[in-house]
């Protein structure tokens, strides 16, 4: 295993696209993913093509990659892990690579909690972490990953300049809010910062660990208490509210609005991408993305506002 560390996880994930033979090939991305994802893979010039989430698991449906990926058509996958769920499908991952070993595959854990151990065992090619802004740990910047030796992996610096990256969040953001959505226009411009003056790993590996025990406690604290003031019916089962705190609920904008109200800002996520950065469509990805609210428990969010975004949602939800 190698350590690749960066300013920002995509500059990890562009490096590898942009040096592994097997992304020649379109790789396939869940639809539910954060356009950052699709936009780095334009970036790199490399082709994907989104599948649609499993309605249990909500990632990527593994049936339709598993016949997909035996196909032989596609380079590999790029596997993420919906509002942080930490598990892995080893098994799956294991039985693409006995079918064929050049698959590439991306184990990308970007939302869920980083962890600094390399995995030995592990069947995967890159395994993604990013510490930058709304992730588990949010120092604002950086992303780490682990490789497998035999990854061809070449860092080049590109250029970079933060105006660049303001216009594509907007022109991104425009593209998601049409509706019905349309195709995404994508042109290349120096978004992507590959290079900073980083802290030395061991400085930032001490950082994100003394930043990941303080966060944990504060989510740990605040989940249990709207576990405990919303109704269970619409609580996502406890291994995916690391991230956030989500429920269902039939309005989410009106929801959201109320809380807007009284100065709490709560979240929706990652509406399906497919359509808009690639053809296609994800109807599991679209229902579970008109229905979901992500609630803060983080550094954002004290115990109070919790407390009093629970009494909002109970008397504005038709529950
Ligand atoms: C699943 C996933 N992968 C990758 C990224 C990109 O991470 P970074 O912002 O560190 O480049 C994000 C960003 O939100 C993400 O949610």
């Amino acid at each position: 295993m190698k350590l690749a560390y960066a300013p920002r996880a995509s500059a990890i994930l562009y490096h590898a696209l942009a040096s592994a033979p097997a992304a020649r090939k379109p790789i396939l991305l869940p639809a539910n993913i954060c356009p950052i994802v699709p936009l780095t893979f334009l970036k790199a010039g490399a082709e994907f093509r989104f599948i649609d989430i499993s309605p249990i698991t909500l990632h990527m449906d593994l049936d339709q990659a598993h016949d997909l990926l035996k196909t032989g058509d596609y380079g590999g996958l790029l596997y993420a892990h919906t509002y942080g769920e930490t598990s892995t499908p080893s098994g799956f991952f294991a039985e693409m690579k006995s079918i064929n070993p050049t698959l590439l595959l991306i184990d990308d854990r970007c939302l869920c909690p980083p962890d600094a151990l390399a995995q030995e065992e592990s069947q995967v090619d890159v395994t993604l972490y990013s510490t930058g802004y709304a992730k588990v740990v949010d120092l604002g910047y950086g992303g780490y990953a682990f490789l497998a030796d035999s990854l061809p992996y070449q860092p080049r610096a590109l250029p970079y300049a933060p105006q660049a990256l303001q216009e594509l969040e907007t022109s991104y953001k425009a593209a998601l809010a049409e509706r019905p959505p349309s195709p995404y226009a994508y042109a290349d411009t120096p978004w992507l910062q590959t290079e900073s003056p980083l802290p030395a790993w061991a400085d930032y590996y001490a950082d994100l660990s003394a930043r990941h025990a303080e966060t944990m406690q504060r989510r740990m604290s605040l989940n249990a208490l709207y576990a405990a003031a919303l109704p269970a019916s619409i609580q996502f089962p406890p291994p995916y509210q690391l991230w956030r705190f989500n429920i269902r609920v039939e309005d989410p904008a009106r929801a959201r609005q109320a809380l807007l109200r009284a100065g709490l800002f709560s979240s929706s996520h990652y509406a399906s991408l497919a359509g808009i950065f690639a053809p296609g469509s994800a109807p599991h990805a679209q229902a579970l993305a008109a229905n979901v609210l992500n609630l803060f428990n983080d550094h954002h969010f004290t115990p109070q506002m919790a407390q009093q975004a629970c009494e909002i949602l109970n008397r504005v939800l038709p529950l």
